[in-house]
């Protein structure tokens, strides 16, 4: 089954369990101090769960973009070493807002698996909450006899709180939550080892598919668990994982989601990608790696930039960047990519996804052009960093010392993007070794640096007298649109604290600033208004140019 097709049959079966089917929201999250990117699919729906939102569509199903590259979710490490974790990825979800519950959840979850994508029953695994003696929770029985309905039980493991207890973040909605996992190793690994002992054991060919949360809770700032107004199902299933399953590949990268963007690899860097059974020769398995890290990468920076995220030196901007610097140095060190190559797969990713995601297409220039800009600037960089190596290297011979200084391997890795494993290389080519153990004090302190930089402190909300408000919705009333100025109440307010300063953020009954909805608008706008300065200019020219041709015709 075609990528698009499995993506289609999911979004229909739940429509036909009478499911609304809505598009993905934005991965670039503005508005929220607790999260960068969407990590998951629940992260755009958590004021409904909470009880903060009308709920308009009690049932919906959708693929959400999905980043997990910083805070609680952050796979940037395993990217392209493994073979199916992503910084960006899609998650198709079914939803259910104080809707129905376990018991639809599971059973339509089975049955699209089992009768409608025809996965291989014995081979599915599923998990169910063990309790929790610190949260007061105790067994999902509930989901153990739903599942028992289904698959034997020696096949439902009980899980802790790690792998069967989902929350977003620190704070906000949770609950319990029931994975079903693939084992997809061949018969003889299976008869040797059964799949019970490989599900949650970083085995790559025994995954996790999907999760089904049962949202219950919400987790308050001093990590007490308080029951929500209403039982919320989030369902989680890997697009990517999924597609692998059924199209009996070892590795997301063999399937066609990411197959085109390999092929134009390939044929920028004259070398081949093999598939995963054939990756076990060192030099390939470096090959292979950087290619995943690329046609990864590429798709994470291309989504962000076309939903409003440009690469820069703070925040999720700095977030972005470092992704895009991470696929530089894979291609410039394992593929001998030496000049700009990220921008010219933009197309391939545009042609290949754009039918579901039309803002690639739409965007489809300006992430090029900025990926290039991004590009020319780190490749100088680069080679300016090479200059810097050669420079250490003849400084250390000169001193007579034979260990290049971890301050200044942190420094080649810091400020040019040298990875350590590249500076040690170029090293050696002068008879040198580099100071590891300095490099990675350097590293430790940088990394607390900037967790003290970024680390995000936030309240509850605090709602002021919802009891006896007019607004027993506390919905925000927008007057913007006939007045710049307004007497507002305060609906509620909760504290933050950032970057060691303490904030407090209000919520209005009523507001003359309009929300931004989505960050690539004030670049529009400022890309109009160079427009028409253009267009003025161009005006201006040509209203001079005529003048002198007249005066010049006068003349005669
Ligand atoms: N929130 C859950 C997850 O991200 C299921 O969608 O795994």
């Amino acid at each position: 089954m075609e990528s698009s097709k499995v993506r289609q049959t999911f979004l229909d079966f739940f429509k036909s369990k009478g499911h609304e089917i809505m598009p993905s929201s934005p991965m670039v999250v503005k508005n929220d101090p607790t999260l960068m990117f969407i990590n998951s699919g629940m992260a755009p729906f958590k004021d409904l769960f909470l009880g903060n939102s009308p709920i308009k569509f009690p049932r919906v199903v959708d693929t959400q973009k999905c980043l997990r590259v910083s805070g609680k979710h952050n796979d940037l490490e395993e990217v392209g070493v493994d073979t199916y974790h992503h910084t960006m990825f899609e998650m198709l979800g079914n939803w259910s807002f104080g809707d129905y519950f376990k018991k639809d959840a599971i059973t339509w979850a089975w049955e699209l698996l089992t009768e409608v994508y025809k996965i291989d029953k014995s081979r599915l695994y599923v998990t169910v909450f063990e309790g929790s003696k610190e949260d007061n929770l105790g067994f999902d029985q509930e989901a153990f006899d739903i599942w028992k309905q289904f698959i034997p039980e020696e096949r439902i493991l009980r899980g802790n709180k790690k792998d069967n207890f989902w929350e977003m973040g620190d704070i906000g909605p949770c609950g319990p939550c029931s994975e079903i996992h693939y084992d997809g190793r061949t018969l003889e690994e299976i008869a040797k080892v059964g799949g019970a002992s490989r599900v949650n054991n970083d085995d790559p060919q025994v995954i996790e598919v999907w999760n089904n949360v049962f949202m219950e809770f919400e987790r308050k700032a001093d990590g007490s668990l308080v029951k929500l107004p209403k039982q919320h199902v989030d369902t989680g299933m890997g697009f990517e994982r999924l597609v692998r399953v059924l199209q009996e590949k070892q590795s997301n990268y063999d399937t066609d989601v990411f197959k085109p963007v390999i092929d134009k690899i390939e044929e920028l860097s004259g070398l081949r990608y093999k598939p995963f059974e054939e990756e076990k020769h060192q030099k390939q398995l470096i090959i292979n790696i950087a290619m995943r890290v690329i046609a990864d990468h590429i798709r994470a920076i291309s989504f962000s930039i076309a939903d409003g995220q440009l690469p820069s030196n703070t925040g999720a901007g700095y977030v972005i960047r470092r992704i895009l610097r991470r696929a530089i140095r894979y291609g410039y060190q394992s593929l001998n990519l030496k000049e700009p190559f990220m921008y010219r797969l933009v197309p391939v990713l545009a042609h290949q996804m754009g039918h579901a995601f039309p803002e690639l297409v739409s965007q489809k220039l300006l992430i090029e052009k900025v990926i290039k800009e991004e590009e020319i600037a780190f490749f100088r960089t680069l080679e300016n960093g090479l200059k810097r190596i050669d420079q250490v290297c003849a400084n250390t011979i000169r001193d007579k010392k034979q260990i290049v200084d971890g301050a200044i391997v942190f420094e080649l890795y810091d400020t040019f993007g040298f990875p350590i494993d590249l500076t040690s290389l170029i090293a050696r080519g002068y008879g040198l070794s580099i100071d590891e153990e300095g490099f990675q004090k350097e590293l430790e302190k940088q990394k607390n640096r900037s967790r003290e930089a970024t680390a995000v402190d936030t309240g509850d909300w605090i709602e002021i007298n919802k009891q006896d408000s007019l607004n027993k919705n506390q919905e925000v009333k927008f007057v913007g649109y006939e007045q710049l100025e307004a007497e507002s109440k305060i609906i509620k307010y909760r504290k933050v604290k950032a970057k060691g300063k303490e904030q407090f953020q209000v919520v209005l009954d009523k507001t003359p600033f309009y929300a931004e909805s989505g960050g690539h608008l004030p670049m529009k706008r400022s890309m109009l208004r160079i427009q028409k300065r253009k267009m003025e200019l161009l005006f201006i020219l040509q209203i001079n140019f005529l003048r002198i041709l007249l005066r010049h015709f006068m003349q005669k």
